[in-house]
């Protein structure tokens, strides 16, 4: 039997129609994954060089009572104290919900780096995550996006879950070059492997104006930022979280809840009734 083409068409037509089913079926997917993948949430104490042992464990002995005390929390807790401290803190909290964590590393395993520590020695004492790339390592520090790079892959080659920051200075964001910098800062991720690619991240948007200043970020900044951030780093890796930093409290809490999927946080976490109230606030 013959079939006879009633209409002819243009190569141009032919091309436009499967641009537009190619199209169609990208964004179809993009949405169930989208669906899918729905982000964990973490609330994560970053003590600085604050508190001695006795006051770590003051600390978490109060907080866990909280944490024990009222509803469960959906979302991951955490606290990073001082090298030191990780230890006596991992064996305290042992079998609870509050993971403990390292506030650097250094990329290498072993070797003549005085000063440093490796991703093995954090493994050995059980460390849960390490926050990569904090505004106080780059810009007291020096850390540069290359070293940063290095510890922010070797956590990820290690298991260990890496708390990457960035965000931009004062100076940046008045010369309008916050979209800028942010996009340079992520690039770090276009550098993950494929085998690497499902493991998951953690990215903490700090801009550094906002860190330790008692004046965080609008909603409307933190909002464009997060956005701009979950935009690019889905390019390069699938299971990541967006965090918000910088002088949270609990009413910044409330008010971005929606926007990122939780909050590192300082100054505020150094108490543990506020840092409760600032993880209840972020659990949705
Ligand atoms: P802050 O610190 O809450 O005191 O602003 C946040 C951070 O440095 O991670």
């Amino acid at each position: 039997m013959m079939v006879q083409l009633k209409y002819t068409i243009s190569l141009d037509q032919i091309t436009t129609l499967a641009y537009n089913i190619l199209k169609f079926a990208t964004l179809k997917l993009q949405t169930q994954f989208i669906k899918t993948m729905e982000a964990e949430r973490y609330v994560l104490a970053n003590f600085k060089m604050n508190k001695n042992l006795f006051e770590v464990k003051k600390w978490a002995e109060e907080f866990l009572a909280l944490l024990y005390k009222g509803k469960k929390l959906k979302l991951k807790v955490g606290c990073a104290p001082t090298f030191i401290y990780i230890k006596a803190l991992k064996e305290m909290v042992i079998g609870t919900d509050l993971l403990v964590g390292a506030q650097n590393m250094y990329f290498e395993e072993k070797g003549a780096f005085t000063g440093e520590v490796s991703p093995n020695q954090l493994k050995d004492i059980s460390v849960d995550f390490v926050i990569i790339g904090h505004s106080e390592r780059r810009n007291i520090f020096g850390e540069n996006d290359e070293l940063i790079s290095k510890k922010f892959l070797s956590a990820l080659k290690h298991n260990i879950l890496p708390i990457l920051c960035i965000g931009e200075t004062k100076e940046e964001r008045e010369k309008g070059k916050t979209e800028e910098v942010l996009i340079r800062q992520i690039s770090i991720l276009s550098k993950v492997r494929d085998e690497m690619k499902d493991k998951k991240v953690v990215i903490a948007y700090e801009p550094v104006w906002a860190i330790g200043t008692g004046i965080p970020a609008t909603k409307d900044k933190i909002k464009e930022a997060v956005e701009l951030i979950k935009t690019e780093a889905s390019k390069f890796i699938k299971n990541f979280s967006v965090l918000y930093g910088g002088s949270i409290d609990e009413k910044v809490a409330e008010e971005i809840k929606d926007i990122c999927d939780g909050g590192l946080v300082g100054t505020a976490s150094l108490d543990p009734h506020k840092f409760y109230k600032i993880a209840q606030n972020f659990d949705i």
